[in-house]
């Protein structure tokens, strides 16, 4: 099966379990929005949670909760983060975004009650152990908190309007923290179901979340709404720092390509089993959405 039909194979299994879920609350617009706001993603971060537990013998049932669980955290983000008070845009996943299609109400309560999901699922018993439930829960939290996504939003947002342009360092913190965290908490779930070293892919995924997030900031230069399913030429227009602004378009591919060679090399390890992460790292900056 080709890198994009595996992709979305394993999307749709995380958005079944997800729709499933969602079914037995009950019908109101929050949970409307919620289901609206895990549709149609391309669901790299539930992807490598699947694969980085194959990996390490899991079956993709004993590591479904903890992949639809990254996937309703990063819907959480999205929503909060396409809100007036944020980036405020009206496009998400080629539709409308929850505050438009609903209220700005709604999309915030969407938002926590996806941030809250997401635990829940970490607690389910067909993940295992309760002590490695238990580190999965700690891991999701440090990676979203104000150590993690929060702090790259929060460093985002303040370099909209800082006096000083952020440097190369700035940069590579603020966008480590808002995608580069739970993409590392997405890549190392197998190893914690396991109870196995994560640093290989630790390192795998550091480098491959900083080369995603500098792939989105390139799109939103070189994309389109109808490809992208957002709206794009919006870094600039909000002065938002980011990897193309500093180092310009080339510089930007040059050190995505850079940063997937070494995603590549932290796979050594795991040798030709680690062929559907390579394929995955090769995506990440081939993509045109
Ligand atoms: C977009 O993430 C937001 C970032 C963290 C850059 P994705 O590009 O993974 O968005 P979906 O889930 O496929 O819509
Ligand atoms: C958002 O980054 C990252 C998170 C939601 C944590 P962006 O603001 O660049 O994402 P897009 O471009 O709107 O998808
Ligand atoms: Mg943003
Ligand atoms: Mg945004
Ligand atoms: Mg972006």
């Amino acid at each position: 099966m080709s890198f994009p039909d595996q992709l979305k194979a394993a999307a749709s299994g995380v958005e079944a379990f997800i729709a499933a879920t969602l079914d037995r609350r009950a019908e109101l617009p929050v949970v409307q929005a919620m289901r609206y706001a895990m549709r149609g993603g391309k669901g790299l971060r539930g992807y490598l949670a699947l694969e980085s537990a194959r990996l390490h013998g899991i079956p993709t049932a004993a590591a479904l909760p903890a992949a639809a669980s990254v996937e309703a955290l990063h819907a959480y983000s999205l929503i909060h983060d396409d809100l007036p008070a944020m980036d405020d845009d009206d496009l998400r996943r080629g539709q409308p975004t929850i505050h438009v299609k609903w209220d700005e109400a709604t999309a915030i309560l969407a938002g926590d009650a996806l941030q809250t999901l997401a635990f829940e699922l970490l607690a389910d018993p067909a993940l295992g152990a309760a002590d490695r439930r238990i580190a999965l829960v700690a891991s999701l939290a440090k990676a979203s908190g104000a150590e993690g996504m929060v702090l790259g939003q929060a460093l985002d947002i303040a370099a909209e309007t800082a006096p000083q342009p952020l440097d190369l360092a700035g940069i590579t913190r603020l966008q480590a923290g808002k995608t580069g965290a739970l993409i590392c908490h997405a890549a190392t779930i197998g190893p914690h179901l396991a109870g196995a070293d994560p640093a290989p892919l630790l390192a795998y995924a550091q480098a491959l979340g900083l080369a995603f997030q500098i792939h989105d900031d390139i799109l939103d230069v070189t994309g389109d709404a109808d490809t992208t399913g957002k709206r794009t030429g919006k870094d600039a227009g909000r002065g938002k720092a980011t990897f193309v602004s500093l180092l310009g378009l080339e510089g930007a591919q040059t050190r995505a390509k850079e940063l997937i060679s070494s995603a590549e090399a932290a796979l050594t390890p795991y040798g030709a089993a680690a062929e559907n992460l390579v394929a995955a790292a090769r995506f990440t900056i081939s993509r045109q959405a």
